[in-house]
């Protein structure tokens, strides 16, 4: 069963290769079609119902590529369609979240300093909320507000807030950063599967069949895309928050993550604008730089004192806490792993946080990272790091290696 635990290691690691690999694929094409979009000139020598046209050089070859605003006059036979580039990442990402966060989740996504829920009253929030954030999101831009897209543009980030504070208020705050990324990435795949490419589908039948096609198919594709395009940075931050305590080992971590969103407008503004007009208004970094200066600010901002020690142990702590061989794992840990990952590090001046966030000091602590110490110390050695190796002996990693099997004794 060991060899299961690594192999699902493993199985993590291929995920989120998958998984950076297709929100590469997406994220580029994305990007290359909004660029491309915008830097499109007129030419006189252009086909019946072209807009524009690019010439590009790449790779060994040179491009060149007409858009035509509506259709060209006879549509050809084959069509290449831009879908599972979103389609793939987001199904990786599930399944990336499924593994780190369902199956895991008793480590990352629970917190019960915060909210006393069971593993699969995490799961069910974590999952529903991603569906009922597509639902309220979808069904904004179907009212009224769509006639005012600065205000429905508003009304999605205040949404974005609410769900910053609100996923803050429950699970850790890796996992709530986590989520929000998720719950944003969500809607920005929905877009694509339930709005952008069945109404494609809809306007080329109508081309096919000789109708001309409704106007209003492209002014819903041309908001949803806008929303992605501004959402995409801030969706990228999230995702890789969860490797900077500093982003989400805060009390306003919630607040973080909503400022992130507003350097993605901004920074998504200054090549826009560059695009279309070939200069792009430099105010927007003075924004961005000064949002940031305020993240860093608040990432270390003084926090609520946190009372640990007097938090009694979860039912999966406990198993670990009452196995056979804690008490020579937990002193190992303290001997060897405290120095560093202790909520104000001792190791040198220079470290100001725990590593990665990971706190090993109590009982508590050591019991609910027994699986991450069992991987990093135990059967492997990656951890102390090599240059704080010295008082680690291979009598201390059997110890952990002995309790972690018995605690898991019986268990897949
Ligand atoms: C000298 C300081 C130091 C000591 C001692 C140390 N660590 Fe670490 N630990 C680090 C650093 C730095 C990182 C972050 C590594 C990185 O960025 O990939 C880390 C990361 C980790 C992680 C997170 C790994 C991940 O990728 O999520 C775990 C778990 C961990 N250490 C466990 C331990 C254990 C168990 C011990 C004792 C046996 C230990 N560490 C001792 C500095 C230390």
């Amino acid at each position: 069963m060991y060899d299961l635990l690594v192999l699902w290691d493993w199985v993590g690691f291929a995920v989120r290769w998958l998984h950076v690999v297709t929100a590469m694929a997406w994220i580029g094409a994305s990007f290359y079609f909004i660029a491309l979009d915008l830097m499109l000139k007129p030419a006189d020598d252009m086909p019946e119902g072209a807009y524009g046209e690019e010439w590009e050089v790449h790779g060994g070859g040179f491009y060149h590529t007409t858009k035509y605003l509506v259709a060209p006059a006879r549509l050809p036979e084959h069509l290449t369609w831009h879908k599972w580039q979103s389609y793939s990442t987001w199904l990786s990402g599930a399944a990336l979240l499924a593994i780190i966060y369902w199956v895991g989740g008793e480590i990352y996504l629970l917190d019960p300093t915060k909210a006393d829920l069971a593993l699969w009253q995490g799961i069910v929030i974590s999952g529903g909320s991603l569906t009922i954030g597509w639902l309220a999101y979808d069904a904004m831009c179907k009212s009224r507000l769509s006639e005012t897209p600065t205000l429905l543009m508003l009304m999605l980030f205040a949404i974005l807030v609410a769900m910053s504070w609100g996923y803050n208020q429950i699970f850790t705050g890796r996992a709530a950063l986590l989520h929000l990324g998720a719950f944003t990435a969500t809607i920005m795949t929905a877009n694509v599967f339930f709005q952008i490419m069945p109404n494609q589908r809809i306007v080329v039948a109508d081309l096919k069949a000789g109708r001309t096609p409704d106007a209003k198919y492209g002014k819903i594709a041309k908001v949803r895309s806008t929303h992605n395009n501004y959402l995409t940075l801030p969706v990228v931050f999230l995702m890789l928050s969860n490797h900077y305590p500093l982003a989400f080992a805060t009390e306003y971590a919630w607040i973080i993550a909503s400022l992130i969103f507003l350097t993605g407008v901004t920074i998504r503004h200054y090549f826009n604008t560059m695009h279309a007009t070939g200069k792009g208004p430099h105010w927007t970094w003075g924004v961005t730089a000064l949002l940031m200066i305020l993240i860093a600010w608040l990432s270390i901002a003084p926090m609520r004192d946190t009372d640990e020690e007097a938090r009694p142990l979860t039912a999966f702590e406990q198993r670990f806490a009452s196995a056979e061989g804690f008490e020579a794992a937990y002193n190992t840990v303290l001997g060897n792993c405290s120095m560093c990952h202790a909520r104000e590090p001792s190791f040198s001046d220079h470290m100001l946080w725990p590593p990665k966030g990971v706190v090993l000091e109590t009982e508590a602590d050591v019991a609910r990272h027994a699986q991450a110490i069992f991987l990093q110390a135990g059967v492997s050695h990656a951890m102390p790091p090599p240059n704080a190796v010295a008082t680690m002996t291979d009598e201390n990693r059997r110890a952990i290696v002995a309790w972690y099997r018995d605690a898991t004794r019986g268990t897949p």
